[in-house]
């Protein structure tokens, strides 16, 4: 969309100038509209499952926004004249009970005739216009919380060469369907200076992109990054998705690797994820209480991965 003219409207609170999760735009002053559309390829063998990650994904942008989803409407691919349309039926149920889970109502859709199947949600929320997080917002001195642990791709390719255990399977299931309802609500009651979401552009570059955006250098420390099962084996056996290679190399101009961190390390971190977790700037002194509550309420690997300081030469820091 770079060609395309920037809009004009005092209302616009979040548009097309940064790499935002979601538009966000005042409707009064203590409402505005947070609006996403996001869809996505079967990244499992299982429909509903699909269905519930697809879902669990286009959601996420809203409280990455620091919004509550408040209406959803289906976007569907399908190959109806080919394929058995309980298949259809399946991620459409899988849908809805993310979008019940959200608190939101599912109020229409539309679909194509498609030969690859592809789905997701386009999502309505509403947000205070004073409460709207952005990448852009993070600060020297605060520090960087992940809530869930990355991998998705990798486990994700490996599940379609039958390569991981049903136990890791089902681990990386359950956590991409997971909603960040929980962890959006928890961090309301923390002074969040800057919130993303991880998706595909994997963690680098989402944090390159707040980095950018913030005009300060994330430093992470990669023993800190809470992993899914087995993602560490896989890519010793080579199995890194196309996605994900082209992510490390489109952000390595901007990233620092110190020499301990092994290039195994340095491919899942940039591993493209699908309904990864939210990634959380605030005062380093509130985020290890940020961490336990959002374990208490059961973010069970969320953890303290890194720090913001003044902008040095790269972007980002890898320990
Ligand atoms: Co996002
Ligand atoms: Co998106
Ligand atoms: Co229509």
């Amino acid at each position: 969309m770079a060609d395309l003219p920037l809009e004009s409207d005092p209302n616009l609170l979040v548009g097309r100038e940064t790499s935002d999760d979601a538009g966000v735009y005042r409707l009064t002053d203590d409402l505005a509209l947070v609006q996403t559309l996001d869809f996505i390829t079967p990244v499992v063998n299982d429909p509903y499952d699909f269905g519930r990650i697809a879902a669990a994904n286009s959601l996420s942008d809203v409280y990455a926004m620091g919004g509550r989803p408040i209406t959803a409407m289906n976007v569907v691919c399908f190959p109806v004249k080919t394929m058995d349309k309980q298949i259809l039926k399946e991620i459409l149920r899988g849908g809805l009970e993310k979008v019940h889970e959200a608190g939101a109502a599912l109020v229409g859709g539309h679909s194509v005739e498609d030969p690859e199947i592809k789905f997701g949600l386009s999502v309505t929320g509403l947000v205070h216009p004073q409460r709207v997080l952005t990448n852009a917002g993070a600060q020297p001195g605060d520090a960087l919380i992940l809530t869930k642990p990355i991998g998705t791709g990798i486990l994700a390719t490996a599940m379609k060469a039958n390569l991981i255990s049903p136990s890791a399977e089902a681990r990386a299931i359950e956590v991409m369907a997971a909603l960040n309802r929980t962890a959006a609500e928890v961090m309301a009651g923390y002074p969040v200076h800057g919130c993303t979401d991880v998706t595909g552009f994997g963690l680098v570059g989402h944090a390159l992109e707040m980095a950018l955006g913030s005009g300060v250098t994330l430093r992470m420390d990669s023993a800190s990054v809470p992993l899914l099962p087995e993602v560490l084996d896989l890519v010793l056996m080579g199995m890194v998705p196309a996605g994900s290679f082209s992510n490390r190399s489109f952000c390595s101009h901007q990233v620092r690797a110190a020499s301990g961190v092994s290039a195994e390390l340095l491919d899942i971190l940039s591993d493209a994820q699908t309904s990864g977790g939210l990634l959380i700037a605030l005062p380093a002194q509130r985020a290890p209480h940020l961490v336990e509550t959002l374990q208490a309420r059961g973010v069970d690997q969320a953890a303290i991965i890194g720090h913001a300081t003044e902008r040095r030469e790269g972007a980002i820091e890898i320990s």
